[in-house]
């Protein structure tokens, strides 16, 4: 069985290519720039774009199942790409988000919306699927580290704003098993971390694991929302961003039990994310 990972270079595909580096499986990864890429040897390493449709097609050769995430912002190629995806394999192992719309209604976002067009696109595609709809990922804290190098603070906004990130371990390793059995394939897996800290506190346990405190600072969302929209955000994804994030503080975020039920262990800690990526903040 040939595998083809899409996003291996980024936070869930890097470790999904770890995760399956030891199994009896050809791997091929797409890669916008192989030479960089990183990945571990026996993986086969082809160059691409999404964007591109013909490099995809390549990519596709002779290729049975597909984890694919779409790192893009929305728009009219997705569409493009679970077909010629489908023209090729059999199964796609989709990383989705969970809030997708289930019913045709418009989701809240931008960003749920591409992810509820793309599911809809897979669905209907003729191929085996399964949705990975991941909560908040713990990566996303990544975002803060050149802060917290800088003055061990994070200036951020609704530091009270309460998720049970998850660790892109565990997504990769629910992702490896509905890659490698048939025991997921038609089901939408919620995967979230175990516990909900809110921001202030996950700022908190990343200062645990560095050994030195790290300490919020709140700042009003209308700054925030001038620093998303400079650094390349558009507008509206900005806005969606921040209702979701305010959201946050009276409705955080719920763990679900759908890791545990999968792979038969207790998902990780953010504690344990922020020891295994201390060296990112330092
Ligand atoms: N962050 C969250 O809390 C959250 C929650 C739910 C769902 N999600 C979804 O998770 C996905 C992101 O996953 P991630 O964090 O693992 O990604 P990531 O770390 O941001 O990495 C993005 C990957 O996509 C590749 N890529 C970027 N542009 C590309 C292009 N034009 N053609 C081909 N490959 C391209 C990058 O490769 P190169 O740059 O090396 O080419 C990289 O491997 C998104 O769809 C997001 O909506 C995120």
């Amino acid at each position: 069985m040939r595998i083809l990972v899409f996003g291996a270079t980024g936070n869930v595909g890097r470790a999904l290519v770890d995760r399956l580096a030891g199994e009896p499986v050809r791997l091929r990864a797409m890669a916008r720039t192989p030479g960089t890429a990183g990945l571990p040897a026996g993986v086969e390493v082809v160059r691409g774009d999404l964007t591109d449709l013909d490099s995809v097609a390549a990519a596709l050769s002779g290729v049975d199942r597909v984890f694919l995430l779409w790192p893009l912002g929305g728009g009219e190629l997705t569409g493009s790409v679970v077909t010629l995806i489908a023209a090729h394999a059999r199964r796609i192992v989709y990383l989705s988000a969970i809030g997708v719309s289930e019913d045709g209604t418009p989701a809240p976002d931008p960003i749920l919306q591409f992810h509820t067009d793309i599911e809809q696109a897979v669905r209907a595609s003729g191929v085996e699927w399964t949705f990975v709809r991941s909560g908040g990922m713990a990566s996303n804290t990544l975002g803060w580290a050149g802060q917290i190098r800088e003055s061990a603070t994070v200036s951020w906004v609704h530091g009270e704003g309460g998720r049970a990130l998850v660790h892109e371990a565990d997504l990769a390793e629910v992702a490896a098993l509905a890659l490698l059995t048939d025991r997921l394939v038609g089901t939408s897996p919620e995967i979230t971390g175990p516990t909900v800290l809110t921001q202030r506190e996950q700022a908190a346990a990343i200062g645990t694991a560095l050994g030195h405190p790290v300490t919020w600072h709140e700042l009003p969302a209308a700054d925030v929302r001038t620093h998303l929209v400079d650094t390349g955000w558009p507008p509206d994804a900005a806005d969606g961003a921040l209702r979701a994030w305010a959201g946050l503080v009276d409705n955080p975020e719920v763990p679900t039990p759908d890791h545990e039920a999968v792979t038969g262990r207790r998902a990780r800690t953010f504690a344990q994310w922020a020891t295994d990526h201390a060296d990112a903040f330092r």
